[in-house]
């Protein structure tokens, strides 16, 4: 419920469709969403360097780095993790308007936030990817040691583990990590965006 009384909405005289105009492609959010060590973040980077290399705008939206700024008042419960979704959905509404290509990679757990982060944007500039690994892979790869110290009881609410993971029903795209190479993954991304004239 918003607390802010008598705002009114400033239109500006740049509009988003001159941003895209001037870009020469489209300004949309590939939502990633996938367990720690899924590989979000390492596909995130991976794409948006390619499409840097190729002049695209285009801005990475971080898990890690965010709580380390914007939403470091936030922990891991349901209800912080639902505010981190929704601030990140306002986010990424922000760098769509401002004509970017938003790649974010969040666990972003629950169905419902993930819908609430789409409700925000308009309906062709929500791009959700699973990127989809097996707990037991991720746990494997254990990229940071996070899974170690869950397993040590040393940190609690990990999703996958004590706290739920709700795989996405009927994502845009899926890109399965544990099968595909790092590279081919980028390349699938990059394909779904060509044949949806995106880019
Ligand atoms: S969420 O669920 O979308 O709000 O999480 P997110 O903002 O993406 O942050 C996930 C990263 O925080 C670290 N971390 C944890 N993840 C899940 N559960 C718990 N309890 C937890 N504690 C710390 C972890 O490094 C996550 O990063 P990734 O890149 O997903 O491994």
């Amino acid at each position: 419920m918003s607390k802010s009384t008598n705002i009114v909405w400033h239109q500006t005289s740049i509009q988003k469709e001159d941003r895209r105009n001037k870009n020469g492609h489209g300004s949309f959010v590939l939502w990633f969403t996938g367990l720690s060590g899924s590989g979000k973040s390492t596909i995130a980077n991976a794409l948006a360097q390619k499409l840097y290399e190729e002049n695209k705008q285009v801005f990475v939206l971080d898990g890690d780095n965010v709580r380390h700024g914007l939403n470091k008042d936030l922990g891991f419960s349901e209800e912080d993790r639902k505010e981190n979704i929704r601030r990140i959905g306002e986010v990424s509404k922000l760098f769509v308007d401002s004509g970017q290509i938003v790649v974010t990679a969040f666990i972003s757990p629950f169905r419902e936030d993930r819908e609430l982060a789409r409700s925000i944007l308009d309906k062709d500039e929500f791009i959700e990817v699973y990127i989809k690994c097996s707990l037991q892979e991720c746990e494997k790869r254990d990229p940071k040691g996070l899974y170690e110290k869950v397993r040590k009881g040393e940190i609690k609410q990990f999703t996958g583990v004590d706290s739920p993971y709700e795989e996405p029903l009927a994502p845009e795209l899926v890109v399965d990590t544990q099968k595909n190479s790092i590279e081919d993954c980028v390349k699938e991304i990059i394909q779904f965006l060509q044949l949806q004239n995106k880019i």
